[in-house]
């Protein structure tokens, strides 16, 4: 009886995610909070994440916590595992979803300097692994565990650029190359962990609507088999899958969700 709605459970469940105040975050965090998932919420932002960790607790009664969390630094990542480790919580979940850029982020591909395409890799690519690493020690100690990487459909595809034609939009090289290394680190984690009984998933978002210019939305949405961008909320049920036991046999897999676009 029930087997499945067990399966989709994460009810007292201790899940971690960067990022937590942006665009998907905020959804995923609302996603966790009905499930009654315990949520850490951990931003760089921490004046936001503090404000949503009130609207949780508010809105959903939920169990929540805010945390200040720049995922590029190794002390920043080691003052979140000695916290949670003081208050003795066990980590079930990551939700890798921060989404760090310096100020030349978006510049056209001729333009970037090597610095800047360093600095991107370093505070995203590479805030990914530091965050990675150290949660996973946790998990490999607790002989459970749960990793979910947000990507892109742009870390597996090349862009069609045409869809920025008459708009200062563009989808910057560092992304492909960042994206794409996640999804591969995720295979390699995922072969790694599974030892440890630690799931490791990626889920790659195809463009979420997020008041972008009419243009780009309407050529976006034609060259879309479903004919709509993406909604926060497509994604957060992707992640609640991946979380929970429904995705039990599944690791080292890129779930993607595009509305048929990465299908052409
Ligand atoms: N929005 C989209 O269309 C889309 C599409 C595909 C993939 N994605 C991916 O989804 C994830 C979330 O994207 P989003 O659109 O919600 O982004 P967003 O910009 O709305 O939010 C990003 C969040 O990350 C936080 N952040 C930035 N730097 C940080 C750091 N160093 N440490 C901790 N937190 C930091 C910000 O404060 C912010 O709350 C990203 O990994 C992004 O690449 C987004």
């Amino acid at each position: 009886m029930n087997k499945y709605i067990s399966r989709f459970s994460l009810d007292n469940k201790t899940i971690i995610i960067t990022g937590a105040c942006g665009l998907l975050g905020r959804e995923i965090c609302k996603a966790l909070a009905e499930l009654h998932a315990r949520i850490v919420l951990a931003d760089i932002d921490i004046m936001a994440a503090e404000k949503l960790q009130e609207e949780l607790r508010d809105v959903y009664g939920a169990s929540v916590t805010a945390f200040p969390l720049d995922i590029s630094s190794e002390d920043s990542v080691n003052k979140l595992v000695d916290e949670l480790s003081k208050q003795e919580v066990s980590i079930d979940g990551l939700v890798n979803n921060a989404y760090p850029r310096n100020i030349t982020y978006g510049t056209i591909f001729e333009n970037i300097t090597m610095d800047s395409w360093r600095e991107n890799i370093d505070m995203h690519l590479n805030g990914y692994f530091n965050v990675s690493q150290k949660i996973a020690r946790v998990m490999m100690q607790q002989r459970q565990g749960n990793i979910v990487n947000i990507t892109s459909i742009y870390g597996m595809l090349g862009p069609d650029f045409s869809i920025y034609e008459g708009t200062t939009m563009t989808m910057p090289a560092e992304y492909a190359a960042i994206k794409g290394a996640i999804i591969n680190f995720t295979r390699y984690l995922a072969t790694y962990l599974a030892a440890y009984n630690i799931r490791v998933n990626c889920l790659s978002p195809g463009g979420i609507f997020n008041e972008q210019l009419v243009s780009f939305v309407e050529k976006y949405k034609q060259r879309t088999p479903m004919g709509r961008m993406g909604k926060p909320e497509d994604i957060a049920g992707g992640v609640l899958f991946l979380l929970s036991n429904l995705s039990s046999y599944m690791t080292g897999q890129n779930l993607v969700i595009d509305g048929g676009w990465s299908a052409w």
